[in-house]
């Protein structure tokens, strides 16, 4: 990757969910930019593979499970002696997630353990290590569904973002002094091999959605990853308790443009 930036040399960061998709762009820039990458991820191949990549680590890791993300982080500051990014953001968005009229109670508390209650984790066992050193930066995916409401819905997935916004503005309130900044990342629609399969079938659900972001398409990969990367740097140092939304344009829309 051409990045001309290096502001992340020598900083370790966690990246959970960077197997596949934005936390694989993510993991990627954040080596580019200099950083040790230490992967927590459900799967060992793709896991694997990506670590191998970035000269980093991949650490065997569901987040839903207390035990195994306090190893992750333990594994990241036993290797590289810090802790000074996490980028929890490990996710999913099952389809038997959707009309409230139609999700049962399994499949809601799947979503929440998987999105919301991972996120509780994550920062739990990451923010010790920031204390340590007074700084660090934690940046949680959140998703732009936390601000705005779909007809389209995916009840769960929805509220366990909207839970990641209010967690992670918390947080970002009650540790600012302590030089540790927590931010939500607000993506809009992404890119990702789930949601190309997804709407290569199916144009028009496509459309539904393209038509409502101002700039006439999806986000890639790796613009979210430049965002994360912004939000772990220096650069940032005046951005806490945000809400940082990378979307195109959507949430501020009306009317989009023909
Ligand atoms: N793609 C989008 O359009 C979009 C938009 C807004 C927000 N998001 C959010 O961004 C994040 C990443 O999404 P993506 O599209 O890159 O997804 P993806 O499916 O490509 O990648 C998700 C990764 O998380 C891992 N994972 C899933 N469950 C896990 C668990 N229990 N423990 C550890 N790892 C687990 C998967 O193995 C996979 O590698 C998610 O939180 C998602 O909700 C995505």
């Amino acid at each position: 990757m051409d990045v001309k930036a290096h502001r992340l040399e020598g900083r370790v960061a966690v990246v959970t969910g960077g197997a596949s998709g934005i936390g694989l762009a993510t993991v990627r820039r954040l080596a580019a930019e200099g950083a040790h990458v230490v992967i927590g991820d459900l799967d060992p191949d793709a896991g694997k593979q990506a670590a191998d990549q970035v000269g980093g680590l991949f650490v065997s890791t569901d987040v839903t499970d207390a035990a195994a993300v306090e190893n992750l982080f333990k594994q990241a500051f036993d290797t590289y002696g810090s802790v000074d990014i996490a980028f929890n953001n490990a996710g999913i968005s099952p389809p038997d997630d959707a009309s409230i009229l139609d999700t049962g109670l399994e499949a809601w508390r799947k979503v929440q353990e998987v999105n919301l209650t991972s996120v509780y984790l994550c920062c739990k066992a990451a923010i010790p290590y920031m204390q340590r050193q007074n700084k660090g930066s934690i940046i949680n995916t959140a998703s732009f569904v936390a601000v705005m409401g779909a007809a389209t819905s995916q009840i769960s997935y929805s509220a366990s973002k909207g839970g990641v916004l209010a967690m992670s503005r918390e947080l970002g309130v009650e540790f600012a002094r302590q030089g540790i900044r927590v931010n939500a990342l607000c993506p809009g629609p992404v890119n990702t091999p789930l949601l190309t399969e997804l709407f290569a079938k199916d144009p028009e659900r496509a459309q539904r959605r393209l038509v409502h972001v101002p700039m006439g398409r999806f986000g890639e990969p790796d613009e979210i990853a430049a965002a994360v990367a912004f939000l772990a740097s220096d650069d940032s140092s005046f951005i806490t308790a945000n809400t940082f939304l990378v979307d195109g344009g959507i949430s501020g829309a009306y009317v989009t443009p023909i």
